[in-house]
């Protein structure tokens, strides 16, 4: 097993280019079987969930070939409509597949999705809207086969409960090449949704309202490929950001969406860090120490603050000078990187939903285990600014999210090692 080695306390700084988004990625790379001819997606990130995509698109029986961050897929054929368990658990994303194969095809047959472990991750909104939409759905020892009895789903008119992120996705996914019109109320207005969207409407597709609450879908019988480039990486941005401030270092950042990143930056700077956007670039100049920030971190579906940036900001603010609250809203179990945290020293309280973080004066290193993708990427934040040795195991979590991590650390002057 692998591990990250940190020789923390370097002041991170220089220059960087953003990857493109892993959030994006993934549901463009399953819409491009929608297209039944070649698409190419430049701008994509080399991460192992993102080889999961690949090899779920080649099991289906299309062609998708990497290179030098450009996918190529080809989805001419789909030989079978089915997903073994195997691939399902390698990420929680695979569970959009079920829209896109049920669109293309009027039946699949999934299970459960794997991913991350921050609670329970239940798929009733993605079920329901499905069944909306035609689909008989049975469930046979833990697979999900669906079937529209008349090969071809249909529009319908959809309440989401919650603005879900992968209910949004696998409904626009089915929705595309259905029968008739389908609107989605309380849809996610996340900026990897709009991604999705404006891939789509490249392909042929009729899509409007994503970014605001109701989206309309007109089905069309069929899309085509095209060549498109995947939008910059939000949380990557927020991770790199977390780490330079962390380290009292500065950053210029380049190949940034900077108006995706305004609700992070928005609270990243009352911490006193100084802040400039140009056109594609943050520029980040961090003081000796982060101040707490005085309001309360509250996770909310976009724009709010992202729940994928939390661990990340607090990591951060772990020796920030004062107390900074976090209140997350998103997921039920989502604190697990606060042991880690703990165990180098952080003054850390979670109660329920709410984390009470006193910022102590430093860090030590410690030896600690990543449990999830952003808490991983947490401790790294942490390692970089503590004094001493981290040493971060079950770093698989890691590389489901970040190009090249150590690379574009020990660019800035980080002394890290995968050993
Ligand atoms: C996506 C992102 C993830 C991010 C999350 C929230 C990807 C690959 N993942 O995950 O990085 O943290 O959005 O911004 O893009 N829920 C239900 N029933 C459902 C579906 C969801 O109860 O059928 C609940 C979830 O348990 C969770 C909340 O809704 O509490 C939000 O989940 P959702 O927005 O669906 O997150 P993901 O799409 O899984």
């Amino acid at each position: 097993m692998q591990k990250l080695v940190i020789n923390g306390g370097k002041t991170l700084r220089g220059e960087l280019k953003l990857q493109g988004s892993k959030n994006s990625s993934l549901p463009i790379m399953v819409a491009s079987l929608l297209c039944g001819e070649e698409c190419v997606l430049k701008n994509c990130p080399e991460l192992t969930d993102i080889y999961s995509a690949s090899r779920i698109l080649n099991s289906l029986g299309c062609r998708c070939r990497f290179s030098e961050n450009t996918a190529v897929i080809n989805s001419q054929n789909i030989s079978t409509t089915e997903i073994s368990e195997k691939l399902m658990l390698e990420m929680r994303s695979s569970i959009i597949f079920m829209g896109a194969v049920l669109g293309r095809t009027g039946e699949c047959t999934v299970s459960m999705p794997g991913g991350c472990e921050l609670g329970s991750r239940p798929i009733d909104m993605h079920l329901s809207a499905m069944r909306k939409m035609g689909a008989e759905i049975k469930e046979d020892y833990g697979r999900i086969i669906c079937r529209v009895p008349s090969g071809r789903v249909h529009g319908a008119r959809i309440s989401l409960p919650f603005p879900s992120v992968g209910a949004t996705e696998n409904i626009i996914l089915c929705a595309v090449t259905a029968d008739g019109e389908t609107v989605i109320n309380n849809s996610a207005r996340e900026p990897e949704i709009c991604d999705l969207c404006s891939f789509l409407r490249k392909c042929g597709a009729d899509i409007s309202g994503d970014g605001e609450s109701r989206i309309v879908i007109n089905g069309r019988k069929k899309l085509h490929g095209c060549e498109y480039r995947i939008m910059p990486d939000r949380i990557a941005c927020a991770s790199y950001l977390s780490m330079v401030s962390a380290t009292g270092g500065e950053l210029i950042l380049t190949d940034v969406g900077v108006s995706e990143t305004e609700p992070f930056i928005s609270v990243l700077e009352q911490t006193g860090c100084s802040i400039y956007t140009y056109d594609d670039r943050i520029y980040l100049r961090s003081g000796s120490r982060l101040r707490a920030v005085r309001d309360r971190i509250r996770t909310m579906p976009h724009p709010g603050f992202p729940t994928d940036a939390q661990a990340l900001l607090m990591s951060a603010l772990v020796t920030a000078d004062g107390t900074s609250v976090f209140e997350e809203n998103i997921f039920d179990c989502r604190y697990r990187h606060t042991d880690a945290l703990v165990k180098m020293g952080a003054d850390i309280q979670v109660l329920g939903k709410v984390a009470v973080v006193k910022g102590v004066a430093k860090l030590h290193g410690a030896n600690v285990e990543a449990t999830d993708l952003r808490g991983g990427a947490g401790m790294v934040v942490a390692g970089l600014s503590a004094e001493g040795i981290t040493e971060i195991s079950g770093i698989s979590h890691i590389d489901r999210g970040y190009e090249k991590i150590e690379e574009a650390v020990r660019h800035l002057g980080g002394e890290i090692q995968r050993v």
